[in-house]
C-alpha cells in the first residue's frame, strides 16, 4: 500500500508491524516494552486508510526482531496484525498473528482466589473459548472473562 510510504520512510533492518487496529499502536508498544527514551529507531503511524480494515496503525521499529511471546501478546490486543521482518529492505518474511487456543503464561487469571494467582508458581492457562469477541476461561477455576484481562499486557 502507498499511504504510509507517503508519511514514513522504509526501514533498512527490522521489523513492521502493519494492519493493527486504529488506535491499538500504543498498546503495542507497550508490549514491546519501547517508551521512547530507548535508543532504537521507531516510527508510528496512526490512522491511516486501509483498504482491509478502514482505518490502521502501523508501528516500524529498526534493528529489532521480535520474540514468540511478543507477537503471541500482540495477537491478542491487534488480532489482524501482520509482522512483516525487513532485511536491508526487503520484507523476507510476512506472517499474520495468530491467537493460539490456550494461552500459557501470558496473561492471569482475573480470580484473584485462583491456585494459578497463589503464591505457589503454576503457570497460568487459559483456554481461548472465542477469540472474536474474546472469551477466555481459566483452566483452574474456570472462570470466564473477555478483553478486561488484557489491561494487564497494556497498563504497566
Ligand atoms: N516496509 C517498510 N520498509 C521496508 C519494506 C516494507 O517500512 N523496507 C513496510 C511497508 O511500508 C508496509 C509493510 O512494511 O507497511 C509491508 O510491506 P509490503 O509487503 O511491501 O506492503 P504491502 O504489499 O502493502 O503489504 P500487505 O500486502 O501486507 O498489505
Ligand atoms: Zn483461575
Amino acid at each position: 500500500m502507498l499511504e504510509d510510504r507517503l508519511i514514513v520512510r522504509k526501514i533498512k533492518d527490522g521489523t513492521v508491524i502493519d494492519h493493527i487496529p486504529a488506535g491499538r499502536a500504543f498498546d503495542v508498544l507497550k508490549i514491546l516494552g519501547i517508551k521512547g527514551k530507548e535508543d532504537v529507531t521507531v516510527a508510528l503511524v496512526m490512522n491511516v486508510e486501509s483498504k482491509k480494515l478502514g482505518k490502521k496503525d502501523i508501528v516500524k521499529i529498526e534493528k529489532r526482531f521480535l520474540k514468540r511471546e511478543e507477537v503471541d501478546k500482540i495477537a491478542l490486543v491487534a488480532p489482524t496484525a501482520t509482522i512483516n521482518i525487513i532485511k536491508d529492505y526487503q520484507v523476507v518474511e510476512k506472517r499474520d498473528v495468530q491467537i493460539p487456543d490456550e494461552i500459557v503464561g501470558l496473561l492471569k487469571c482475573i480470580n484473584p482466589l485462583c491456585i494459578s494467582n497463589a503464591r505457589e508458581p503454576v503457570t497460568p492457562r487459559l483456554k481461548v473459548e472465542s477469540k472474536q469477541p474474546l472469551k477466555l476461561r481459566c483452566v483452574y477455576c474456570d472462570e470466564v472473562f473477555g478483553e478486561e484481562a488484557l489491561e494487564q499486557l497494556v497498563s504497566k
